[in-house]
């Protein structure tokens, strides 16, 4: 059986468990959040990086994970490269905004990005904007919007906060698009976002789509892997072991939630 890392800042990344799950679940999980550095969203670089390098080096030591998913846009913005240098030899799977998906089901090509301060303004952003647009055959307008605040209110489970940041947020998506032409599909670049879906889906109206990345970066980690697709039948309960550098409380009440199983959560000095 293979063993899968999984980090994020906090439970955002149960967004991609979830997927993973569904994907390969037969396959054992190890799923870290970084409660004690949460949100990275408005940390620098070099913050993220060396929390990301710790954790890599913790699951890769610690709980022989065979390959690792950073479940956050942000760590992957800013640390993949160098991630992948330190660890050649052990598949490391990203997750980034999933603009090339939008291009393809965008109809009007105005497509809003939601993500953090950190993705929005990583270089490795601009570069996977640049080709997207370059490679799409139809003219694209991104509309990209870094929203300070989201993922640690959806963290902190603050519905009320959650509800003003996603309007705000929209609204200044709306003020942004320099054309009168209706935004059609809207990136969810976070992945603490899917978990505000419902929200976000009823302030933009029917007409917009949502798109997040949890199901084709849990492809890509199962043919990295070198797994069968799943098959129909499952022939043992997925094993889910849950760390948090913070209080592992809200964690283990977010997988009864998220991932419909409750699992309990165990603090993790890091
Ligand atoms: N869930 C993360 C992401 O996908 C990080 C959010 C944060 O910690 O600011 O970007």
């Amino acid at each position: 059986m293979k063993t899968i890392g999984v980090f994020d800042s906090g439970l955002g990344g149960l967004s991609v468990l979830h997927a993973l799950l569904l994907e390969m679940p037969d396959a054992r999980y190890v799923y870290l959040a970084d409660g004690a550095y949460t949100p990275y969203g408005g940390r620098s670089t070099e913050q993220v990086a060396e929390r990301a390098h710790r954790i890599t080096q913790r699951l890769h030591q610690d709980y022989a994970v065979d390959a690792l998913v950073v479940a956050c846009n942000t760590a992957t913005a800013m640390a993949i490269e160098s991630l992948r240098q330190e660890h050649p030899d052990w598949p490391i799977v990203g997750v980034e905004p999933a603009l090339k998906p939008a291009a393809a089901l965008s109809r009007s090509g105005h497509i809003g990005v939601l993500a953090t301060r950190g993705t929005v303004e990583s270089e490795r952003f601009a570069r996977l904007r640049a080709r997207v647009e370059s490679e799409s055959r139809h003219p694209l307008h991104f509309n990209c919007q870094a929203c300070d605040g989201l993922a640690d209110a959806i963290e902190r489970g603050d519905e009320a906060t959650t509800r003003v940041l996603c309007a705000r947020y929209l609204d200044a998506l709306r003020a942004n698009a320099n054309t009168p032409a209706p935004m059609d599909t809207l990136v969810l670049g976070c992945t603490h976002y899917p978990f505000a879906a419902d929200i976000l889906q009823a302030l933009s109206g029917p007409d917009v789509r949502l798109v997040e990345t949890g199901a084709p970066v849990a492809r890509r980690t199962r043919t990295v892997l070198g797994l069968p697709e799943a098959s129909a039948v499952v022939s043992g309960t997925p094993q889910i072991t849950l760390l948090s550098t913070g209080d592992p409380a809200p964690l283990a009440q977010a997988s009864t939630r998220w991932l419909g199983t409750t699992v309990g959560a165990t603090h993790l000095d890091l």
